[in-house]
């Protein structure tokens, strides 16, 4: 039986860190689907289409990844859903601290309610650990270099489309 993992996330935009847990859940998984959700509980710097480009983009930049990722997104109904309907038992998600922890654990404990829907945290590496989407938005919108943070893709998207 080949088994599917649902990486999901707001990836507004993709970080190193996020490429980091992605590649290694493809190395344990026989296919791994990254999917853009959209976070009601967040205001969205860019289009879920913007954002599955960046994440389709890095993917093929690198040269590490596996092929064996499927990048999607899904704004019509529950995560689970989702799982579902691509035939996936396991999430995946990425913890930097015990605050991710205590985020993440609610919503372990409802897809699993929902749907018997299993969920796996994975550390990414420590290099990564202060790095988020939304402190690298942040910085971008400062005028900060956040190419020590996200993929080259996403870099050369935020020069494009920084302010003059
Ligand atoms: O990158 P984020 O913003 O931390 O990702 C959060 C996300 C998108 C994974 C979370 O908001 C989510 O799971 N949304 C799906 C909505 C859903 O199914 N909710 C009910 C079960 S928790």
């Amino acid at each position: 039986m080949s088994r599917i993992a649902v990486v999901p996330g707001s990836f507004d935009p993709v970080t190193l860190g996020h490429l980091d847990v992605i590649r290694r859940a493809a190395g344990i998984f026989d296919q791994v689907h990254v999917l853009v959700v959209h976070n009601p509980g967040k205001n969205a710097m860019l289009p879920i289409t913007e954002r599955v480009a960046l994440i389709q983009k890095s993917i093929d930049e690198d040269p590490e990844m596996p092929d064996n990722i499927l990048v999607a997104s899904w704004s019509v109904g529950l995560l689970v859903d989702y799982c579902t309907e691509v035939g996936a038992s396991v999430l995946v998600k990425g913890i930097r601290s015990q605050i991710d922890v205590s985020y993440e654990t609610p919503m372990v404990l409802m897809n699993r309610s929902l749907a018997n829907v299993e969920t796996v945290f994975m550390l990414p590496d420590p290099q990564h650990a202060h790095v988020s989407s939304t402190l690298v938005r942040q910085v971008a919108s400062l005028g900060g270099d956040v190419s020590p943070y996200v993929p080259a893709a996403v870099g050369r998207f935020l020069d494009k489309t920084r302010p003059a």
